[in-house]
């Protein structure tokens, strides 16, 4: 757990969350996260945001998609559908690999993932035979550390559903699934994108949205969730390209995302998937992880990941294309009607693309950059405020404008006005319903950068003050200057909408 000290508080304060439960109920509490369906009990593991969550989770998403869409020239957006042909999910993989292996305590009954129980691996590595480990008693129960254990099976963790009126659920012409990751509707439309926007390789493909997945033990706020959110890029390059450094250099950018999101380089660091744990689809994978457990006495289990960034090769553009052919000279793929190979003009050379894939999550990026934001500071009187240091860029409100007195309609018609005015260039919102300490506390609490206060001198002056969120300093600025001023000091995060000519 890490404290640092603020020059202007008299202790020493959390600069980093001490735990998720501290963010659960500040999201609550302030408006970020609520329970889902809690009037009816709840739903496990499933959240919904409210309005300052919602526009913490679309600033990740568009500083993502300006990142990489708009400031790059080699990748293009899509945005594919979430109910895609079963077909796909057969040559995916998925139908017959997307499975976790599952056991049940035969002494307190809790179900579980095998594989993240204690001992489920041999240490070294060596023969793998988990039935054999559950059998010989060297696989433990998570919550009562029992070893009586049912042997493992296998669950398949995409949802299904059936499609059309008439369907019945056993069809299974009519099943379908929700996509267990974006990135598949990408592979299906590589050629579409490619041919349209003219690309040669090496250029990359992005797309953002939900994703669904059965999870069996969901869990830990919104870190671990049956729906959830996905920000997938596949960079697609030569077979002959320098794949292992192009993960390296994936990895590299990533880091600085992140970082450049405000979280500290000391809460992120890379963990090497090892070889028998690599999803079917990859060659190499290194995973980001973030400290999203820092109150966890031994360091090894404060970790958990955040996003991966993984080496695909040719894998699913071969699979879902109409020409590769087996041993016998069958092709693989006998449904697809496309061949999604690329053809290099200046080689001759006609191939199937490899792919490096940097794969986040929406969910668990904003759950890091809440942690990371969270502060606590204690004045003389022992009084504790909360202040979240959000980057400007994500902040959910970027400038409050107060007045001091409520029951003056001249300041009252001044602040609203002001709000108006700054409205069209950054997201301001205008709070009379309290003192301004109180106003200025709860500010500080979602992340304001900015509070703008509009007193009696106002009035005079045509000038109000603007209070810093982490130096609490306050400057007399022109009411004409202060959408620049504003702009400013959110630079380099300039919120304007781009120009349509
Ligand atoms: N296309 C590759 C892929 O989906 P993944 O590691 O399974 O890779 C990528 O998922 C990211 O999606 C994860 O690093 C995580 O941030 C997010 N994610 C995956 N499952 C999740 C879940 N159940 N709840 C919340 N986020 C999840």
């Amino acid at each position: 757990m890490r404290f640092t000290n603020f020059t202007n508080s008299v202790n020493p304060v959390f600069v980093t969350a001490p735990n998720i439960d501290t963010i659960v109920s500040l999201a609550k509490r302030r408006g970020f996260v609520f329970p889902s369906s809690e009037i009816y009990g709840g739903l496990g593991s499933a959240w919904d945001y409210g309005p300052l969550g919602v526009e913490l989770a679309n600033n990740v998403k568009q500083s993502w998609w300006r990142w990489l869409v708009y400031e790059r020239d080699d990748i293009e957006g899509i945005d594919s559908s979430i109910i895609l042909n079963r077909l796909v999910w057969k040559y995916s993989g998925h139908e017959a690999t997307f499975h976790d292996p599952l056991v049940d305590c035969r002494e307190c009954k809790t179900r579980m993932r095998a594989d993240k129980l204690e001992g489920y691996f041999p240490e070294g590595g060596g023969e793998f035979n988990p039935n054999e480990r559950i059998r010989a008693g060297l696989v433990k129960c998570a919550e009562c550390g029992s070893t009586n254990l049912t042997e493992e099976r296998f669950f398949n963790m995409m949802f299904r559903t059936t499609l059309g009126a008439a369907a019945s659920d056993e069809d299974p012409s009519a099943l379908a699934y929700l996509r267990p990751e974006t990135a598949q509707g990408i592979f299906i439309n590589f050629l579409n994108v490619q041919t349209t926007m003219r690309r040669k390789l090496p250029f990359g493909i992005a797309q953002v949205g939900k994703s669904f997945r059965n999870e069996i033990t969901p869990g830990n706020f919104i870190l671990r969730t049956r729906e959830f959110e996905q920000m997938e890029m596949e960079y697609f390059v030569k077979p002959d390209a320098e794949h292992l450094k192009l993960v390296d250099e994936w990895v590299a950018l990533y880091l600085e995302w992140f970082k450049g999101l405000g979280i500290d380089g000391a809460n992120l660091k890379l963990h090497e998937v090892p070889q028998g744990e690599l999803a079917h689809y990859s060659k190499r994978t290194v995973d980001i992880m973030y400290r999203y457990f820092p109150e966890r006495e031994e360091e090894e289990r404060q970790w958990e990941e955040l996003m991966g960034i993984a080496y695909r090769t040719d894998f699913d553009l071969r699979s879902h294309s109409s020409k590769p052919v087996d041993e016998e000279s069958k092709r693989i793929n006998p449904d697809s009607t496309e061949d999604l190979s690329y053809f290099d003009e200046s080689a001759k050379q006609r191939f199937y693309p490899h792919v490096i894939e940097p794969a986040a999550g929406v969910n668990r990026t904003l759950l890091a950059v809440l942690m990371d934001a969270y502060s606590e500071r204690t004045n003389d009187k022992g009084e504790t405020r909360v202040i979240l240091k959000l980057s400007p860029q994500l902040a959910p409100i970027k400038a409050a404008i107060l007045p001091l007195a409520k029951n003056k309609p001249e300041i009252v018609g001044m602040a609203k006005a002001i709000k108006r005015s700054l409205q069209p260039v950054l997201r301001a919102v205008y709070d009379d319903t309290g003192g301004i300490g109180k106003l200025y506390a709860r500010q500080d609490e979602i992340g304001t950068p900015f509070c703008v206060t509009v007193d009696h001198q106002s009035l005079e002056d045509e000038a109000v003050t603007v209070r810093d969120r982490d130096t609490w300093e306050q400057e007399r600025i022109k009411v004409t200057d202060l959408a620049e001023h504003l702009q400013k000091r959110l630079k380099p995060f300039p919120i304007v909408t781009p120009e349509v000519s």
